[in-house]
């Protein structure tokens, strides 16, 4: 079976354990919201409450934390209608083909990924045996899809060259040609949005300095006062991507404006070269509440609701198992399993 035999199919996934950041509306939702609206593809997006149990959450907060993730995907522009929206744990083949994938993959594959390094740390020994196997489920989240196409921020790279191995190595063992290839889509001006204290670090929810990130429930106030204070060298802005070299800071900024403003990097430096940080940041400032308030605005409207949200997962988990449900059943069958 060669890849054009699969149906071109989009999954991508974001795991439910805090408030959503610029980093992930930039780098994922917003462009989860673009392939669903180009047509070309089906959609399946997953808020990932599995994931997100590899380190501890409350379970009070990782339901309200579930929901509020769905309510940010929908005031994003995901449409129920377009799209398959869902919490992983509903579709329970998500976990049974983990189980699979865990007997195909090496522990050497998993040791070696460096998110597991930088969150297991020097206490490899206390961390949960679900955190060293996330990449293994991961990947049953894509291929229980045969998805043929994973938008993801530049930080998910290694964990997708990791599913291409994992349906490599099943396809081989079996004699099959069963699971895809799938291609990961990085694109964009922020696939890799940083730190507003520390251009060397990404972007993230578990920073512990709120200052170093937006999140999307901020107000136009905090949103603005954060951009305002936000690390910056004494230079003017250049008017070529040459000129960002050594300044990751500006480079930041400067690919926030463009990913929020839907421009290229060198449009945006074209427009704005020359000027100083204290011109371009509020006017970053004012694109950014502009397009990110009416956001957290209809966020905690559908909060206000949190029955229909519930309604809406069940029914997406309904049509995600009319695709998961046969495709496991196929796996079981290659697998050897009596009664598949
Ligand atoms: P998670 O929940 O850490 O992040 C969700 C998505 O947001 C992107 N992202 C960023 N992009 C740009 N700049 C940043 N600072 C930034 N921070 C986060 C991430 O790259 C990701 O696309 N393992 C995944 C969740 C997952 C998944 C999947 C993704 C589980 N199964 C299957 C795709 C397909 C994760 O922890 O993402």
């Amino acid at each position: 079976m060669t890849e054009s035999q699969f149906t071109p199919r989009v999954f991508s996934g974001i795991q439910p354990s805090g408030g959503l950041t610029l980093g992930n509306y930039l780098g994922a939702i917003k462009r989860f919201v673009d392939m669903q609206n180009a047509g070309d593809f089906e959609t399946i997006y997953c808020m990932v409450d599995l994931h997100a149990i590899t380190v501890w959450q409350d379970p009070e907060k990782l339901r309200h934390n579930t929901r509020e993730l769905a309510a940010g995907f929908i005031a994003s522009g995901i449409s129920p209608e377009k799209s398959i929206l869902i919490n992983q744990s509903q579709v329970p083949e998500h976990a049974q083909l983990a189980w699979i994938f865990n007997c195909v993959a090496r522990m050497g594959w998993m040791g070696r990924m460096t998110q597991w390094k930088d969150k297991a740390g020097k206490n490899a020994e206390a961390a949960s045996l679900g955190l060293f196997g996330y990449p293994a489920l991961m990947a049953a989240d894509i291929l229980i899809y045969h998805a043929t196409h994973v938008p993801v921020g530049e930080d998910q790279k290694q964990h997708l060259e990791l599913t291409r191995d994992i349906a490599t190595k099943f396809n081989h063992d079996y004699g099959v040609d069963f699971f895809p290839l799938t291609e990961p889509v990085i694109e964009g001006a922020a696939t890799r949005v940083m730190s507003l204290r520390d251009g060397s670090k990404k972007m993230s929810k578990s920073d512990p300095s709120d200052a170093s990130r937006i999140n999307m429930t901020d107000d136009a106030d905090a949103i603005a006062k954060k951009i305002r204070k936000a690390k910056t060298d004494p230079d003017a802005l250049p008017s070529e991507v040459a000129g960002l070299k050594d300044r990751p800071e500006a480079r930041n900024l400067v690919n926030i404006y463009a990913a929020l403003s839907d421009q290229s990097v060198e449009d945006v430096l074209r427009e704005v070269g020359g000027q100083q940080f204290g011109t371009f940041k509020p006017a970053l400032a004012e694109l950014a509440v502009a397009k990110l308030a009416p956001i957290s605005t209809e966020m905690a409207r559908l909060m206000d609701d949190v029955g229909e949200i519930d309604k809406l997962l069940a029914k997406g988990a309904e049509q995600a198992r009319e695709i998961t449900a046969p495709i496991l059943k196929r796996t079981y069958e290659i697998v050897g399993m009596v009664g598949a």
